[in-house]
C-alpha cells in the first residue's frame, strides 16, 4: 500500500489523533491575552502592540528564553487567569488534533512573587474538567519544580500541593538546568513517587553535563519519562537502556531550533527509527510559534519523514501517556481508524513497544 499522490500531509498531521506530553501553560501566553490580563489586573506593561512583544522574542538559547518567560507571567494573578489561559490553550490544542494533554505548570513562578497556590490550582483544575466535559480532551496537571529554586522549596511545594493530590498526575522539573542537576533534588521526586506521583524531568538539549544529567534520571531518580533528553545518543547504551524499559522522550522540534541552532531532527528521526519511543510536543507554543501539529508538520518537512512514522510518533505519544492500558488501547485504535481511513499504511506491529 502506497500514499496516494494528493495526500495533504498538513491536514493529516493536525488530524491525526494525538497526546501532548511536553507543554508549558505559561508558555502559552499569547500577547493578546497578555494584553487582556494586564487590563484586567490593572498591570501597566511595557510593550504597547501585539509586535512589540514579539519583537522581544529573540532568543538564543535556553536561559534568553527564560530570560522573557517569567516576567511575562506577572499579569496572572487570579484563579479566572489561570483558568483563562489553560482554557485559551485547550481551544488551540483541539484544532491541532490533541485528544488527551499532560500539560506542566509552574507554580513556583506563582507563589515566589506572592500569587496564592490555590489560585493557581483551582484555575488550571476547573480548564481541565471544562475540555473534557465540552471539548472531549482528558487533560491532567503536571507540576514542575523549578531548578533553579532550592530543594527545600521544592519540597516545601510538594506539601502544598498534596491536599490537592487527585488533581495532579505527576511531577516535573524545569528551568535553568546549568548547575541544577537532578540529584539536586533526588529527596523531593523519591517523597513524590512515594506519593503515587508519576515523575519527569526536563534533560535540555546541550547543556553542560547533558549526558551525565540524563544517566542520573535513568540510574538514581528512576524516571517514568524524559522530557526532551535527546542528547542521549552521545551514549549508545544508555539508549539501549532507554529502549528495554519503553521509556517516553518529549521531544519539541520547533523549540530545539529556537533554544539551539537546530530542531535536532537527526537525533530526533535517529531515535524513532531505532525504536526508542520520542513523541513530538510544542513546549511553550505561544513563544516559539508553533503548536503540537504544526511541530509534526515541521519534523516531517525539515526530515522527510513518511506519513507512517508521522502515525508512529502520535501511537508513542499513547504508548508514553500515563494512561491506563484500557485507554491507551482505544486511543491507539483511533489513530489506526484515522489512518486508515487515509490511505495511510500503519506502522510495522513490531515497532511497537512493550507498554
Ligand atoms: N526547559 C526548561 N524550562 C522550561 C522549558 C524548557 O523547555 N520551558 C519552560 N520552562
Ligand atoms: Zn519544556
Amino acid at each position: 500500500m502506497t500514499t496516494p499522490v494528493d495526500f495533504d500531509l498538513t491536514a493529516f498531521a493536525h488530524g491525526l489523533p494525538k497526546a501532548e506530553l511536553h507543554l508549558h501553560l505559561e508558555g502559552t501566553l499569547e500577547p493578546e491575552l497578555k494584553f487582556a490580563l494586564a487590563a484586567r489586573n490593572g498591570i501597566e506593561l511595557p510593550e504597547k502592540t501585539v509586535e512589540e512583544v514579539r519583537a522581544t522574542y529573540d532568543f538564543t538559547d535556553l536561559t534568553s528564553f527564560l530570560a522573557v518567560y517569567y516576567p511575562a507571567m506577572r499579569v496572572l494573578q487570579t484563579a479566572e487567569d489561570f483558568h483563562d489561559l489553560a482554557w485559551a490553550y485547550l481551544l488551540k490544542a483541539k484544532e491541532q488534533g490533541v485528544v488527551h494533554a499532560e500539560m506542566f505548570f509552574d507554580p513556583q513562578a506563582h507563589t515566589s512573587r506572592g500569587v496564592p497556590f490555590e489560585n493557581v490550582i483551582t484555575g488550571y483544575r476547573r480548564a481541565a474538567v471544562r475540555a473534557q466535559d465540552e471539548l472531549g480532551i482528558s487533560a491532567e496537571l503536571i507540576l514542575c519544580f523549578l531548578r533553579d529554586f532550592s530543594a527545600e522549596y521544592a519540597m516545601a511545594t510538594l506539601m502544598e500541593a498534596l491536599p490537592y493530590k487527585a488533581w495532579i498526575l505527576g511531577v516535573g522539573l524545569d528551568s535553568d538546568e546549568r548547575d541544577n542537576p537532578p540529584t539536586k533534588f533526588a529527596a523531593v521526586f523519591a517523597r513524590a513517587k512515594a506519593e503515587g506521583f508519576f515523575l519527569t524531568m526536563h534533560c535540555d538539549i546541550d547543556q553542560v553535563g547533558s549526558i551525565d544529567n540524563i544517566r542520573a534520571v535513568l540510574e538514581d531518580i528512576g524516571v517514568d519519562r524524559i522530557d526532551h533528553g535527546t542528547n542521549i545518543v552521545e551514549d549508545p547504551a544508555l539508549v539501549a537502556l532507554a529502549k528495554e524499559r519503553g521509556l517516553g522522550f518529549t521531544t519539541c522540534p520547533v523549540s530545539n531550533s529556537f533554544v539551539t541552532e537546530q530542531m535536532k531532527a537527526d537525533e530526533i528521526v535517529g531515535l524513532l527509527r531505532e525504536g526508542v519511543r520520542v513523541m513530538v510536543n510544542s513546549d511553550d507554543p505561544a513563544y516559539f510559534g508553533a503548536y503540537v501539529g504544526d511541530n509534526y508538520v515541521a519534523l516531517a518537512e525539515q526530515a522527510g519523514l513518511t506519513p507512517t512514522e508521522l502515525v508512529q510518533l502520535a501511537v508513542n505519544s499513547f504508548e508514553a501517556a500515563w494512561l491506563t492500558p484500557a485507554r491507551r488501547a482505544a486511543y491507539i485504535a483511533a489513530i489506526e481508524e484515522y489512518a486508515t481511513a487515509q490511505g495511510v499504511p500503519l506502522p510495522a506491529q513490531g515497532v511497537r513497544l512493550p507498554a
